[in-house]
């Protein structure tokens, strides 16, 4: 009865995020999706500074309608210091676009807090499931901060690290070069993640006439779209939009299980993902609701995406937005 009841339930969602013009497109999707329920969202320095990314955040959820409550996040890494992606995103994160102004607080509470808080309430419900698609620093310290937080929450869908080339530096993808000593503390720990890794988000890459389709949605958000669009170049990697339409669409994307460690020592490799593969494949992957939880924790990587299913996955979203 309880998992009949589950599966017409929304599924709890938290999406911790540095906006960012890809994180921009992800929350914008997130807004489309009544399969999940926005608890928590919370920003993290990233792309640009802190500063820029909690006003997007703040800025983006209110003009979204996206619900959930808004926990302030981590402004530098763990250990090491700042990296930047001004030059990517343009200095203020949003391709120079202007969000509307919004009066929609923070809670004064820290996101990590916020996060066992909400994966507590959820645990009834299947457990929450966290979409990361900035540097892991705030998922790190609560799981430092609560260590049966792993335990709690149904799992999480990260966009990070590389099967193949980096995109900072050779080796490294800039949400794990941003916060390495974060991101090994979640692949130490117990939790089920799935990760939205740059080799296949690559392989996603949108051409320009599919994305001056996507932009010509009549939604109130196409301005911003455009914006973002001037910034990108003529092949668009909408990194973030893709471990997002995933959650509503597990066609999108096959997957390996692996153990995964991050480079946290040698300064040329520092925030290289580094896989040990087991062999196992996944030709699609949901997480089960707590209930059906295995016992030891799965890691899953991305291997392949269906691009066509991805596009449109995308069309279809933005139609339920229009006007
Ligand atoms: O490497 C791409 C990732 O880093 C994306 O999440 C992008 O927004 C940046 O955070
Ligand atoms: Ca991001």
């Amino acid at each position: 009865m309880l998992e009949s009841k589950m599966q017409n339930q929304k599924i709890p969602l938290a999406i911790d995020c540095d906006p960012g013009i890809d994180d921009a497109w992800a929350l914008l999707l997130a807004a489309a999706m009544p399969e999940f329920d926005v608890r928590l969202l919370s920003p993290v320095a990233g792309n640009v500074d802190y500063v820029y990314t909690s006003e997007n955040l703040r800025r983006l959820a209110a003009w979204y309608g996206l619900p959930g409550k808004l926990g302030r996040g981590a402004s530098q890494a763990l250990e090491i210091s700042r990296i930047d992606a001004g030059d990517i995103h343009g200095k203020g994160g949003m391709a120079g676009f202007d969000l509307p102004p919004t009066e929609r607080p923070f809670e004064q509470a820290w996101s990590w807090d916020l996060l066992y808080e909400e994966a507590c309430r959820a645990e009834a419900e299947g457990g929450l499931l966290v979409l990361a698609i900035g540097p892991l620093t705030n998922l790190a310290l609560a799981l430092e901060k609560y260590p049966d937080l792993a335990a709690k929450l149904r799992g999480l869908v990260l966009m990070g690290g590389s099967a193949g080339p980096g995109n900072h530096g050779p080796y490294a993808e800039f949400n794990i070069a941003c916060d390495p000593h974060a991101a090994q503390l979640v692949f130490e720990s117990e939790l089920n993640l799935a990760m939205v890794s740059l080799d296949v988000t690559h392989a996603a890459a949108l051409q320009r006439e599919e994305m001056q389709a996507l932009c010509a949605i009549d939604t109130p958000y196409s301005p911003l779209l455009k914006a973002i669009a001037s910034f990108m170049p003529e092949q668009a990697v909408l990194h973030d939009a893709l471990a997002a339409a995933y959650l509503v669409n597990p066609e999108l994307i096959s997957w390996e299980e692996v153990e995964i460690r991050c480079e946290c020592e040698d300064d040329v490799h520092l925030g290289q993902t580094v896989f040990s593969f087991s062999g196992r494949r996944f030709e699609r992957f949901t997480f089960p609701p707590l209930c059906e939880r295995t016992s030891r924790p799965l890691h899953l990587l991305s291997r392949s995406v269906n691009r066509e299913a991805y596009v449109g996955e995308l069309e279809r979203r933005l139609n339920a937005l229009k006007k």
